[in-house]
């Protein structure tokens, strides 16, 4: 897949702009927007995304689908699982937190948010994601969820831009595969870096309801299966585990 980078010192989100931006982009083409400093960085649910400046990856990954293409839950799931394998490459053991989130030591490294904007017979897919890279101690404990940096787990510095370089090689390998082949090769590689086990207490809010239960399975399609304290299973396909 050929790439384009459009980089900016400073905007709202990288995202925010691909999409505003979606109908610009040439079709058979990448395009990867970064950004230094992003002053409206945004996660999933609305909730703000806080990055330093300089030191972290903050991109969106911008590219088309057919309007047909029925998985596309699962690119956000291979983008973390690409994500994973490139802080194994620096030494870390990092897990993968349903649906998209890669925690290190059980704290939260890098986040994914993926949106959608219909073109034509298209689909573009905003594919942003967020990886603490020289993120200090003083500035994640300004985070109000609990989070680390590829720096503070590994005692190093460094090259933000090489770091998304192996990211952003890792991810364009798996879409192609997941392009051709769909989710069943990825499914190994998405259970065995797990962050729960079956039986674990976990509470999902999906939309305005929230449901508490045992994590039952991953399902072949990348859902999950959620044992309710009644015993029966309910499946997720989208939500966020609080
Ligand atoms: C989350 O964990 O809630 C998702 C965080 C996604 C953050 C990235 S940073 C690049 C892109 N631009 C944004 O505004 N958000 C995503």
């Amino acid at each position: 897949m050929k790439i384009e980078r459009i980089h900016f010192e400073k905007i709202d989100s990288t995202n925010t702009w691909g999409k505003h931006h979606a109908h610009s982009f040439p079709r058979d083409k990448m395009t990867v927007v970064t950004a230094d400093v992003q002053t409206e960085g945004r996660g999933r649910f609305q909730r703000p995304w806080k990055a330093s400046p300089m030191e972290n990856i903050t991109v969106s990954f911008c590219f088309f689908v057919d309007e047909n293409f029925g998985i596309i839950g699962n690119i956000p799931q291979v983008l973390s699982i690409a994500a994973a394998q490139t802080f194994e490459a620096f030494g870390l053991s990092p897990k993968l937190k349903w649906p998209n989130d890669i925690l290190v030591s059980d704290k939260k490294i890098s986040g994914i948010l993926c949106e959608t904007v219909p073109v034509e017979n298209h689909i573009c897919i905003v594919l942003g994601i967020g990886v603490n890279v020289n993120m200090d101690f003083d500035f994640l404990e300004n985070i109000d969820q609990r989070a680390t940096s590829l720096r503070v787990e590994t005692g190093q510095c460094f090259v933000v831009n090489d770091v998304l370089m192996q990211l952003q090689n890792c991810f364009v390998q798996h879409l192609q595969t997941l392009f051709q082949e769909g989710f069943s090769p990825f499914l190994p590689l998405y259970k065995s870096r797990f962050w729960i086990s079956p039986g674990n207490e976990i509470s999902i809010l999906d939309g305005q309801s929230k449901l508490e239960g045992a994590f039952h399975s991953i399902v072949d399609d990348g859902s999950i299966n959620l044992q309710l304290p009644s015993g029966s299973i309910k499946n997720f396909h989208s939500g966020s585990v609080l």
